[in-house]
């Protein structure tokens, strides 16, 4: 059985004064939610103040990127001790990262082993274009994605992972996967490539998220699907009802 977790991204939202009642809003209630992981993103300025929040709760935190160098000339960087400083997790390779700075499968690799190397828990995200959907290259997308992101990963470490399955066509538009349709990514490719990477049993132990346009009205129908543990949710973990409806669904899944 693997746990649900559910990871509120911020992305570019919030400032510190602003991270606080917003974790202020929803701890309680997240609190009360259990049998599921559940992870806050917030940017790298709020990291602290949040940290200091959920100090003895159950909830985690995670950073929404890292650099793979230990330190140095690397100007904006944010090197991975200083993120596993505060976090337990690390989101590697969200599409707009891939999209915006460049980031590709060989960088989303880098991430991932120094990631693993400070006990960080990686969320990897891999997802599919809109035109990549449309002439039916998702499976070979995210094969590519999951087999160079994760090149090398020690076995032994792998089933610690998580994976984000995120078609970028449904990310921040209000346009969700079906449930039936997204399951069937992460049961036709996602698993089997995790499969030839670390082994059957391993690859069944990863938790896979589906993350794109997950609200309170649809996460039941994501989490009622077999393969589907989890969600990485982007607009509605701003919101705290809806976020902690999501989790709460989760917890029931
Ligand atoms: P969304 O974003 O829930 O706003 O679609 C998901 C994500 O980018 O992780």
């Amino acid at each position: 059985m693997r746990t649900p977790i559910v990871a509120g991204n911020w992305k570019m939202n919030k400032t510190v004064e602003e991270a606080r009642s917003l974790v202020f809003s929803m701890s309680l209630g997240l609190r009360e939610i259990k049998g599921v992981e559940k992870v806050l993103c917030p940017p790298f300025p709020a990291l602290l103040a949040v940290s200091a929040l959920l100090q003895g709760t159950d909830i985690g935190l995670g950073a929404q990127n890292l650099h793979w160098e230990e330190k140095g000339a690397f100007t904006g960087e944010v090197a991975p001790a200083m993120v596993a400083e505060f976090c337990q997790y690390v989101i590697i390779g969200h599409s707009e990262r891939r999209a915006y700075f460049g980031e590709t499968d060989q960088t989303v690799n880098q991430k991932v082993h120094a990631a693993l190397a400070h006990d960080l828990t990686p969320i990897v995200c891999v997802g599919e274009t809109v035109k990549e959907y449309e002439s039916g290259r998702t499976g070979e997308i995210v094969r590519r994605q999951i087999s160079l992101g994760l090149a090398g990963v020690d076995p032994a470490k792998a089933a610690g992972l998580v994976v984000a399955y995120e078609p970028i066509w449904a990310i921040g538009t209000g346009k969700a996967s079906s449930g039936e349709n997204a399951n069937a990514v992460l049961a036709d490719y996602i698993r089997p490539v995790l499969a030839e990477l670390f082994g059957v049993e391993t690859a069944q132990a990863i938790r896979i998220q589906y993350g794109g346009s997950v609200t309170a009205a649809n996460a039941e129908e994501f989490f009622s699907q077999p393969d589907i543990d989890g969600a990485l949710v982007g607009g509605a973990s701003l919101k705290k009802d809806e976020f902690v409806a999501i989790a709460r669904a989760a917890s029931k899944s």
